[in-house]
């Protein structure tokens, strides 16, 4: 029946515009994600109760039931289906209706509702504590691929759940949360939704109040982001997780991977939960590796338990944004300008200033209105906070030393994130230490199971685990030595001190 349900929508689809589905965040889930997703569900009892939330065709529920057919134990199916565009109705009706004979022809006792109204507004008073649900009323079961789409602030179903919402929301965690508050006890929701909630500060409170609330048991990525909803060029990086609300201890969770929605070649690694959320701050960031080796990582990277905060440091991000700086922002030195650092300034682990680039001015007038854009000229680890997919590493960084130039201050611009101390000066072992061990391919590793995107976030950073001070200047006082602290050199000291301890004399020497 899926694919009865699919082709129909693929005829719906030639009749509505592709930006008509974007402003509703409107996107179908492809067969074979839904039955991979169908798969999750472990429930099997005799009368289940389902919730596909923000349905559009009806494909996840086809799945679910699908998976039902061949289950001789589950025998009384109630399906609720969520679904405010109008447009899409007819379609999912008709897809209700298919599913309904089917599975009456199978002797299921199947029964349906399509709400056509706001999913979040609609259960409003439920989140807020206002109204309770008997037990019957809850669900054993939510599926969703949930719209996708920024909200304000001050849109309605922000203010309906202000208290997971921090900065920018997006819709799609509302109808995550909404959907565990549904579950009853020993539910399961299966969604496939963005990786961004897994990190980023926008997501932190609901990243509580989800952690608290459920258990993720099954994670899924795939390897390549343009894979899927391909038809719609998401590129936005893709998962399907399945969380079940239990107050059971859950001590392994199943992360898989697959190249693409064709589920071949499936990779499986069971990590244990403890694994999963960041211990170094309470941002509760997800960890997810996919590998052996990313486990390796997680592990050693666990043994260590400071952070830049904890050690004394600070990272920031560079103040100057050039569109909104074009007053102060000049091509030529003179006695009232200071330098400006920018991402191309960075050379083999340096900085070279000034170069010829075209939009990128290389210096900044110091003036009483630009001085809260400039910092103070001293010794930085300059991170960049933007690198391209096809480069080999996210984390670069580059050493810059205050006596290159005679300045009270510089400026930054802001797509460079800094790296300093809060109180006085690093020392030359302290700044040598710390920058050998973030320019190793170890936090590049750390960083990328941290955060999907390409984006390297000062709060992020701030969350990978970092050696104890005096091995950094352990470190550092190798490291002064080197001309030129290449990725393989930091690598080698991070496996010589923290992996073949106490090799280090022997082998790199
Ligand atoms: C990403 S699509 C997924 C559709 C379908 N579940 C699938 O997997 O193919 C999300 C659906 O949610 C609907 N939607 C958006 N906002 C909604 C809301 N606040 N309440 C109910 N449905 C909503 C959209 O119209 C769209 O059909």
């Amino acid at each position: 029946m899926i694919n009865e349900i699919y082709n129909r929508t693929l005829n719906y689809l030639d009749n509505i515009s592709k930006e008509e589905r974007k402003e509703i965040g409107q996107f179908f889930t492809q067969p074979s994600i839904a039955i991979y997703m169908a798969s999750l569900m472990t429930i099997n009892k005799n009368s289940i109760r389902i919730l596909d939330a923000g349905a559009g065709s009806g494909i996840l529920t086809s799945a679910l039931c699908q998976k039902c057919l061949k289950n001789n134990n589950i025998e009384n199916i109630e399906v609720i289906l969520y679904e405010n565009n109008e447009t899409v109705l007819p379609l999912l009706r008709e897809s209700m209706e298919l599913i309904s004979t089917i599975m009456e022809e199978d002797n299921k006792n199947f029964r349906y509702q399509i709400v056509s109204k706001n999913f979040i507004l609609d259960n409003e008073s439920f989140w807020k504590g206002i109204k309770e649900k008997e037990e019957e009323e809850l669900f054993d079961i939510v599926i969703s691929n949930p719209p996708y789409k920024k909200i304000r602030k001050n849109d309605n179903e922000a203010i309906v759940m202000k208290d997971i919402v921090h900065g920018q929301p997006n819709i799609y965690f509302l109808f995550m949360a909404m959907s565990a508050k549904l579950l009853k006890a020993n539910g399961e929701m299966i969604f496939i939704n963005p990786r961004s909630f897994t990190s980023g500060a926008y997501f932190k409170e609901f990243r509580k109040w989800f952690l608290d609330n459920v258990k993720i048991t099954d994670i899924h990525l795939f390897n390549n982001r343009g894979n899927v909803f391909k038809s719609d060029k998401i590129l936005q990086e893709t998962l399907i997780l399945k969380a079940k609300k239990t107050d059971k201890e859950i001590k392994t969770i199943n992360i898989t991977t697959s190249p693409d929605d064709s589920f071949n070649n499936i990779t499986k690694l069971t990590v244990c939960k403890n694994i999963l959320i960041d211990k170094t701050t309470d941002d509760k960031y997800i960890l997810i590796p996919t590998n052996q080796e990313e486990l390796e990582v997680l592990n050693l990277f666990n043994s260590w338990n400071n952070n830049l905060e904890s050690l004394g440091f600070k990272i920031s991000t560079g103040k100057v944004v050039d569109f909104r700086a074009t007053e102060f922002l000049t091509e030529k030195k003179n006695e009232y300008t200071v330098p400006l650092l920018w991402a191309s300034n960075f050379n083999n682990n340096r900085i070279i200033h000034p170069i010829k680039r075209e939009k990128t001015p290389q210096y900044i007038l110091l003036n009483e209105k630009s001085k809260s854009l400039l910092i103070e000229n001293k010794d930085y680890i300059l991170i960049k906070r933007f690198t391209s997919k096809e480069e080999a590493k996210r984390v670069q960084c580059a050493l810059y030393f205050t006596k290159q130039f005679n300045y009270n201050y510089i400026g930054v611009e802001n797509h460079l994130n800094y790296i300093y101390k809060v109180n006085g000066d690093f020392s030359k072992e302290e700044l040598y230490g710390l920058f050998t061990v973030l320019n190793s391919s170890f936090v590049d590793k750390y960083y990328r199971i941290l955060n999907g995107s390409t984006q390297v976030n000062a709060g992020e950073m701030n969350a990978v685990p970092l050696p104890s001070l005096e091995k950094i200047i352990n470190i550092g006082q190798i490291a002064l030595n080197q001309s030129n602290i290449t990725v393989e050199f930091c690598d080698k000291i991070i496996e010589d001190f923290f992996i073949n301890q106490n090799k280090y004399f022997k082998s790199v020497i």
